[in-house]
């Protein structure tokens, strides 16, 4: 990127980052808070939801250090262990990148920041940030190791995932079965103790597999199967050939399997000489066959290099116009990419359940893939304030400014968009016969999608998320959306603003949507933090935990039983 591009960029940033944000308070103690409601009698197990929740560093009131972007906020992994007997919860929370915190309060930071750009850096000091952020990622000779680190010193803060495979040569024959991971949308995963929620190790996708698995940048959502236990991802290889990994680690953390390394689009018509874009990728699509990657036309600007060169991966990242999302088919049963079929550019943070069948009429494979959609990325500059304050309130007494484009994004900050994605399905067939791939929009303003997991790979009629509300875009309503008649039941309760619904079913439940709906959710107006417990099937609210005089942003959770089974993990 250009100096003049990177002002540019910089200068819109530092505009946007001019709200305090507020810090979580940390509950390193468990308590142990009433319910109101009830608890159903089944539904006994924990809940981890995990999201940025330290902004303001350093102590306790002089702030030495402001993290001014909603998502860079140091992570906090929460734990609610729902108790039906008692008909309490058991809470307790914790910062998991201390190190990182003393790292940026002493100034000595190189961290990649999501949208946050360090105010201070400017002159030399940039450009030495600048050339150590490069020499750490792309010019050291000699990897560091970085199980030898403190494990609190990244931040690694987008999903949690309890049970997920351990490398092998760093699993510990006497350590405790119940293992919780956490990720992000970069290569660096985080072991914590599921209790205490102290971090306890660093590692990388390499250590599963030093040979083939390389890159920056993967997504923060696996996929899995459960029937053959294994777990899907990608990592994306910035470099002097752009090219994605696709892998699966078999459920003991052994065996890897590459099952293909893309580096060029294969279009039905035998075309391979398009190179692929280095698309941002949170995550992608499984079925009983086929992974399908999703290759957006949101990438990362001079193959990475501009994310290095700003430190931000907002500023590093560009809208290529005119061009088509690709979906990337790749095959289960024989590894490599089938076919790249081209479809109307969308990009998407999320995806929720996908699965493949055969056309009886052509004897075609269909893959059919649903998400939420974006069709441009303009949504990008207005995430800086995720969750934490109204938004009729910010853009009220801020001087006007007029709307730029900037690399293929459109920033608009006095109309910045007030729906969330579209809730969309793409449908894909290809051979001999027809190649296409086709969209419906089921219903818009859909964010954070849940489903029952029993439904996973297969089709379902339910999905469950979260709506921005009409009168207060900023503020999430709960919504539950019947697939197939495109109807949506919402409950939009005076004053909450929902996180990710989590669905956990009845034991014997007689229908699909048969359970509960765990979402932590804060009153904005109330400045409070609840755990609330709905009826998934009418979205009713059956019991309610007042967890605190705070509020919190968590991006997403999981559910294990008490014995911790999956029950929905993300
Ligand atoms: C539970 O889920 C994780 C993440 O999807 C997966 O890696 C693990 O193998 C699953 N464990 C079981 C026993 O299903
Ligand atoms: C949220 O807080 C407001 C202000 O105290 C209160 O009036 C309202 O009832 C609360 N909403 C819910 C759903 O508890
Ligand atoms: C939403 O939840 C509240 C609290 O339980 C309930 O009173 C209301 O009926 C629910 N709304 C809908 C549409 O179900
Ligand atoms: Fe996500």
């Amino acid at each position: 990127m250009g100096v003049l591009d990177y002002l540019r960029a910089s200068s819109i940033v530092h505009s946007i980052q001019q709200y305090d944000l507020v810090n979580t308070p940390e509950f390193q103690k468990p308590v142990w808070l009433p319910v109101s409601g009830t608890i159903p009698p089944w539904l006994n197990g924990i809940l981890y939801r995990i999201g940025p929740a330290k902004y303001n560093l350093g102590d306790q009131n002089g702030k030495q250090y402001m993290i001014r972007h909603a998502f860079d906020g140091l992570p906090f992994i929460h734990r609610f262990e729902l108790c039906s007997k008692q008909q309490k919860v058991r809470y307790n929370s914790r910062l998991t990148a201390e190190a990182v915190e003393k790292t940026l309060v002493s100034g000595n930071s190189n961290n990649i920041f999501f949208g946050h750009m360090p105010d201070e850096e400017q002159g030399w000091g940039r450009f030495a940030k600048t050339i150590q952020r490069l020499d750490s990622t792309l010019f050291r000779a000699t990897p560091q190791d970085v199980t030898l680190l403190d494990p609190s010193s990244r931040a690694v803060g987008v999903t949690v995932t309890p049970n997920y495979p351990l490398p092998k040569a760093l699993q510990k024959a006497d350590s405790n079965d119940r293992v919780l991971v956490a990720k992000s949308d970069y290569n660096m995963l985080q072991q914590v103790n599921e209790d205490t929620l102290e971090p306890q190790l660093l590692f990388e996708y390499n250590h599963y597999d030093k040979k083939n698995l390389h890159g920056i940048p993967t997504a923060a959502h696996h996929q899995y199967d459960a029937e053959t236990g294994e777990t899907f991802n990608v990592l994306v290889n910035f470099g002097r050939v752009s090219k994605m990994t696709i892998f699966a680690l078999d459920h003991t953390g052994t065996q890897t399997r590459v099952l293909a390394e893309i580096t060029h689009r294969k279009l039905a018509n035998g075309d391979t000489s398009e190179p692929i874009l280095l698309s941002y990728i949170h995550s992608f699509w499984l079925t009983k066959h086929y992974v399908i990657i999703p290759e957006s036309p949101l990438h990362y600007g001079n193959r990475g290099l501009d994310v290095l060169m700003s430190g931000t991966i907002v500023t590093g990242l560009a809208w290529k116009k005119n061009t088509p999302t690709y979906l990337h088919i790749i095959s289960r049963d024989t590894g490599g990419l089938l076919v790249s079929l081209p479809t109307d550019p969308f990009f998407t943070f999320h995806t929720a359940n996908a699965w493949d069948t055969i056309d009886d009429k052509t004897g075609q494979p269909v893959i059919h893939l649903d998400c939420c959609a974006f069709d441009s990325a303009d949504f990008l500059y207005k995430l800086y304030n995720l969750g934490q304050r109204d938004a009729t309130e910010s853009t009220k007494d801020k001087k006007k400014t007029t709307p730029i484009e900037y690399r293929g994004i459109t920033i608009d900050e006095n109309n910045m968009p007030t729906s969330h994605a579209d809730l969309r399905r793409y449908s894909v067939t290809w051979g001999d016969k027809e190649n296409k791939a086709t969209s419906t929009t089921i219903t818009p303003n859909v964010e954070f999608p849940r489903f029952s997991q029993a439904y996973t790979l297969k089709p379902y009629q339910f999905l469950w998320g979260c709506q921005a509300s009409e009168d207060d875009p900023s503020r999430s309503v709960l919504c539950k959306v019947d697939l197939d008649t495109g109807h949506v039941t919402r409950n939009t309760s005076k004053g909450y603003s929902f996180s990710e619904p989590i669905f956990a079913p009845r034991p014997d439940a007689t229908s699909e949507d048969d359970g509960v709906l765990l979402s932590f959710v804060n009153n904005v107006s109330d400045h409070r933090c609840l755990l609330v417990i709905v009826d998934a099937s009418t979205l009713e609210e059956i019991a309610t935990c007042d967890v605190g005089d705070f509020t919190a942003t968590t991006f997403h959770g999981s559910f294990v039983s008490d014995k911790f089974e999956n029950i929905s993990v993300n």
